[in-house]
């Protein structure tokens, strides 16, 4: 049951729902990242029940994500969990790279409080703008009693942050959990729970201190398998000194000869190369004769993000 007057931090990284259009019908010509957090804020009937501290961590399209922003948002979501008197965590973020923000902070995390990100779709001059909603349902999740681990709310639906993925271009329900489902939905400021939160990992928080400040994290890039695929790419990469290669396979991670050729080349020169699928459901299933070791369900996005983090932490 979500508590109204339960201490939230609101942490604005920017995205559509802090966006502006020329017009109120336009919902798609519009600059993101404009609104400030405290005007964002205010500007939603209701927030006032709410006790609110807000910080604006960044104010960028998340198609722009940084490494120095990610380190800055998991240090704030750090501070704020860590005060007895805070509930949880609220962040407003842009769609496109949402659910690669909620698996790092996941990852870095492992909160036993609540970490919600949210976001609109449509920017906040909309004439029907989601943002104000998802943000009192976030707040309703990040509230509630019980509630754990970084999740997404987006058109009332909870998602994990292992699971979420957008899936669609414009529709304002543009997240899905796949075949794992959503964790619940939000009803009326009610929470409609399906499965458990995600899992709280106190060992995880060692991974923060150990997020480079200034030097570059390493670099995994990501390889697609298509028809006509061959190893240029790998090659190029591999010379320019990669760390690692996510490769996004067809099916269960299936690759043209040429580019397994190149990639098992690469994992012999002492490249970290996994291989994940480019299908947006199900995970690559283990086979007795794999060369090139799977992500465990994790599509490319993240298992990118899972390979970055195991090079810079090992
Ligand atoms: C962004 O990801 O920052 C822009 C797109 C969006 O939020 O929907």
């Amino acid at each position: 049951m979500q508590v109204i007057g339960k201490k939230i931090a609101v942490l604005a990284t920017g995205g559509t729902i802090a966006g502006r259009a020329s017009g109120p019908q336009d919902n798609i010509g519009y600059t993101a990242a404009q609104v400030g957090v405290q005007d964002l804020l205010a500007g939603i009937p209701g927030i006032g029940a709410w006790s609110v501290v807000a910080e604006q961590v960044a104010q960028i399209d998340s198609k722009d994500m940084t490494f120095a922003v990610w380190r800055e948002l998991a240090l704030r979501c750090a501070h704020w969990l860590s005060q007895p008197d805070v509930a949880g965590v609220v962040i407003t973020h842009g769609t496109d790279t949402l659910e690669e923000t909620a698996y790092f902070l996941q990852a870095v995390l492992a909160p036993a409080k609540p970490v919600v990100l949210t976001c609109a779709m449509r920017p906040a001059t909309a004439l029907a703008p989601d943002g104000p909603q998802n943000v009192l349902d976030a707040l309703a999740v990040a509230a509630a009693d019980g509630a754990r681990g970084v999740v997404a709310v987006c058109a009332a639906t909870i998602h994990g942050a292992h699971d979420v993925a957008k899936q669609h271009t414009y529709r304002l329900d543009a997240f899905t959990s796949g075949d794992a489902g959503p964790i619940g939905y939000v009803e009326e400021g009610r929470l409609r729970l399906l499965r458990d939160w995600p899992a709280a990992d106190r060992a995880a928080a060692l991974a923060l201190g150990k997020l480079p400040a200034k030097d570059p994290w390493p670099r995994v890039e990501i390889v697609m398998n298509h028809a006509g695929a061959g190893g240029a790419i790998v090659q190029a990469l591999v010379s320019q000194g990669v760390d690692g290669l996510v490769v996004a396979g067809t099916g269960n991670g299936s690759l043209h000869r040429d580019l397994q050729e190149a990639l098992t080349q690469a994992q012999d020169a002492g490249v970290k190369v996994v291989r994940s699928t480019r299908c947006p459901q199900g995970p690559v299933l283990a086979r007795s004769d794999d060369k090139l070791p799977i992500a465990t369900g994790l599509s490319p996005v993240k298992a990118r993000i899972a390979l970055m983090l195991e090079l810079l932490l090992r």
